[in-house]
């Protein structure tokens, strides 16, 4: 076993060895592409481009060109046009090779390579910014709102002043609302509306934040983001949640969005407040059906995000709570209400029975001078109020505090 692996991997060796010497046609000459330029035609985006060698004999030939990238990111290709376009972050440089490749029925024939580099744009060390992190969101108005924040470089001098700039396809904007830190160096960007397509698929969304000062010179630094990929996507909408026997029901419908609905996901959030229990459940559809405890009573919250139709973005916020299920009196305004409602009834009772014990006093012992008018007056103040309680205990109280008030009130004018 193992020779026979072995014997493979010799194999392999050969022919990777004797490969790049294949065969060529006689009198046939593969001579490398010419003019090969880098031009940045925008940010982050850098024009590859060359010429077919003049020498280069191309009847009965089928001629493309290898491209080799070899930073920041490196990618092998080939292609037929004598142009490429690349999108990447240019802060550090960018070099890359090209050569001709010659085919002719089986044969492939290779020319040397050429090269061609761009330097990092100039800028003292670590003055650029660090942490660089951007969300968007789609607003009201469908189109797209864009944040990003960032922390000044370790090496940036304390005046420094940067400046962030968002490019989408062919469209280029300046930040014009900055936040700031304690220098007064900005840290944070907002657009409230840009050109970001709310219906684009993973495009690319570039940043770009360089800066000035008086003391340094201040690198740039460039990023890319997928666009779905920093998109916090926003609440599910009308979420309604019922009882049916012993299932709770719940619906609701997708993220105020571009995307069709089958594109979202969510995750329900159930609470159960009597046992403290917590389940979050992964749902791809707008309802939910689940047997539960009908003697307890939940809290459910619900979030989205699209992850079908296109890149995972950020989890929207949980919704509000809604609760279903036996309610205990939760409001502690209502709660504090009743008790107030009764202690006062309770009082007013007391009162009364004391009224009617000092008119029981009054008949045993000599009669005080007129008693009865201190009394009369403050009764029907007193009944006003109690009559003004909500609580079902007022009824009650109403109607034997209504007794009482009379037959006090009798007993002390006859
Ligand atoms: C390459 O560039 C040089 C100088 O810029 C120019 O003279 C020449 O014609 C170009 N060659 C081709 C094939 O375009
Ligand atoms: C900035 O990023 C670095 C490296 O990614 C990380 O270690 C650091 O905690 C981040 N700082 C802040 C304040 O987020
Ligand atoms: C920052 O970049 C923008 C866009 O490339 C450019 O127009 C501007 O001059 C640059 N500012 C500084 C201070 O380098």
């Amino acid at each position: 076993m193992a020779s026979t692996i072995s014997v493979v991997l010799i194999l392999l060796w050969t022919i990777s060895l004797v490969q790049p010497h294949v065969p060529q046609p006689a009198g046939v000459q593969v001579f490398p592409p010419v003019n090969f330029t880098l031009t940045v035609s925008a940010l982050a985006r850098v024009l590859l481009h060359w010429k077919p060698n003049p020498n280069q004999e191309q009847k009965n030939y089928t001629i493309r060109y290898d491209v080799k990238i070899l930073s920041p990111v490196p990618k092998e290709y080939d292609t037929k046009k004598t142009y490429s376009i690349q999108t990447v972050a240019l802060h550090d440089g960018f070099s890359a090779h090209i050569r001709t490749l010659l085919l002719h029925n089986d044969l492939e024939m290779r020319s040397a390579w050429v090269k061609a580099k761009l330097p990092p744009p100039p800028g003292a060390p670590e003055t650029s910014v660090t942490n660089l992190s951007c969300v968007t969101h789609i607003t009201l108005s469908s189109t797209v709102a864009l944040r990003c924040t960032w922390l000044p470089g370790p090496g940036a001098p304390k005046d420094t002043k940067y400046f962030l700039f968002y490019r989408y396809e062919t469209s280029t904007e300046e930040c014009q609302d900055y936040s700031k830190d304690e220098w007064n160096r900005n840290t944070e960007c907002s657009f409230a509306t840009t050109q970001i397509d709310p219906e684009g698929i993973d495009n690319d969304i570039v940043i770009h934040v360089n800066g000035s000062s008086k003391y340094a010179a201040i690198k740039p630094f460039q990023q890319l983001f997928n666009q779905n990929a920093i998109e916090k996507v926003n609440v599910p909408r009308n979420v309604t949640v019922f009882l049916e026997q012993n299932d709770l029901l719940a619906t609701w419908e997708k993220p105020m969005s571009l995307f069709r609905k089958e594109c979202f996901e969510y995750e329900f959030y159930l609470f159960n407040l009597k046992s403290r229990n917590k389940q979050i459940l992964k749902i791809s559809s707008n309802e939910f059906r689940l047997q539960i405890d009908v003697t307890s009573r939940y809290s459910i919250q619900i979030r989205a995000n699209h992850h079908i139709c296109c890149t995972r973005g950020f989890w929207s916020d949980w919704t509000e709570s809604i609760y279903v299920g036996p309610k205990k009196l939760e409001n502690p305004i209502a709660w504090i209400l009743t008790v107030l409602c009764v202690f006062t009834c309770c009082t007013f009772l007391l009162v009364a029975m004391i009224c009617k014990i000092n008119h029981v006093w009054s008949k045993l012992f000599p009669p005080v001078p007129t008693p009865s008018n201190k009394f009369r007056d403050p009764f029907p103040n007193e009944y006003e109020r109690a009559r003004t309680c909500t609580s079902e205990t007022e009824t009650e109280f109403g109607s034997f505090t209504e007794d009482l008030t009379c037959s006090v009130l009798d007993d002390s004018v006859f």
